[in-house]
């Protein structure tokens, strides 16, 4: 348990990941603010996350496709709980984006949600946390970002973009006290893992791969991946040529939603 009690705003917490690092922090004793579409969720959650404590749960209704909704839930949460120390910018969406079916609004729906919403949320928070001098901003990406996945053309761009927007948005703010973490895990099991069809190797349990995330914001890690094997075949993926690379993945299909 760390000393120093913590305000911690979480994007798309009514379920899997995001909820589980809720209720990480708020049992650590930090005051935690949990957003997301679904308000009936957030609101059990916070109602029995501050019910467990030590710490404390808020929730806020959020839709991160809209910038407009952050910036309302941003500035909500900051006079309602105090600046944020840490805020993490979890909330995404995975959807077959089949390049010979797929429509340009299913590819704009996910990167609204997964590249948009980071930028949007970042960029909400930034303005006070350099002012502060302090803060963490997180960056919920993935393994996909490192290559391009059959079925996944939108999925994997976006976690891409994502990815390199931590990294330039790490180096842009270290000089105002502000660290950026970049977390690219392998597949965790929650209800976005739990639609797919295919093999999912190494994929973790939910209390695991919650555990790895918490310590790694803990630690306010740079950039963490895992698990560690398939961190290490994603990274030697990346190092083969077109041709071996599709020949190796090329007949795998995703997710059927
Ligand atoms: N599970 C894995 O194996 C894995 C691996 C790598 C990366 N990730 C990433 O981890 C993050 C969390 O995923 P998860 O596995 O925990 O999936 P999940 O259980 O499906 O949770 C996704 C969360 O995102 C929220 N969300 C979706 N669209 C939103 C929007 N427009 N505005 C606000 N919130 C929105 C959902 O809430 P509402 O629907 O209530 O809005 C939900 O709380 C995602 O960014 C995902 O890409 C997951």
């Amino acid at each position: 348990m760390t000393s120093r009690k913590k305000n911690i705003f979480i994007t798309g917490a009514s379920s899997g990941l995001g909820a589980g690092l809720a209720e990480r922090f708020v049992r650590d004793g930090h005051t935690v603010i949990v957003t997301a579409r679904r308000e009936s969720l957030i609101l059990s959650l916070s109602e029995r996350l501050t019910a467990m404590g030590p710490g404390r749960c808020v929730y806020r209704v959020c839709d991160v496709q809209s910038e407009a909704s952050v910036s309302a839930a941003v500035a909500w949460a900051s006079s309602t709980v105090g600046p944020f120390d840490v805020v993490i910018a979890n909330a995404g969406v995975s959807q077959s984006t089949e390049a010979s079916y797929a429509d340009t609004a299913q590819f704009e729906s996910v990167l609204r949600t997964n590249l948009l919403g980071v930028m949007y949320t970042f960029h909400a928070a930034i303005p006070t946390m350099c002012l502060r001098g302090s803060g963490q901003l997180v960056c919920m990406s993935s393994l996909a970002a490192y290559r391009g996945l059959p079925g996944a053309a939108a999925y994997c761009a976006s976690k891409a973009a994502v990815s390199a927007l931590s990294e330039s948005f790490r180096m842009d703010l270290k000089r105002f006290g502000v660290c950026v973490t970049l977390l690219q895990p392998g597949w965790i099991q929650t209800p976005l893992t739990d639609r797919n069809l295919y093999a999912m190797p190494f994929r973790m349990g939910t209390d695991a791969g919650v555990d790895a995330l918490y310590r790694a914001i803990l630690a306010q890690k740079s950039v963490v991946s895992f698990p560690w094997p398939l961190a290490m075949s994603v990274r030697l993926l990346r190092l083969l040529p077109a041709w071996l690379y599709d020949k190796i993945l090329g007949n795998r299909r995703n997710a059927k939603s």
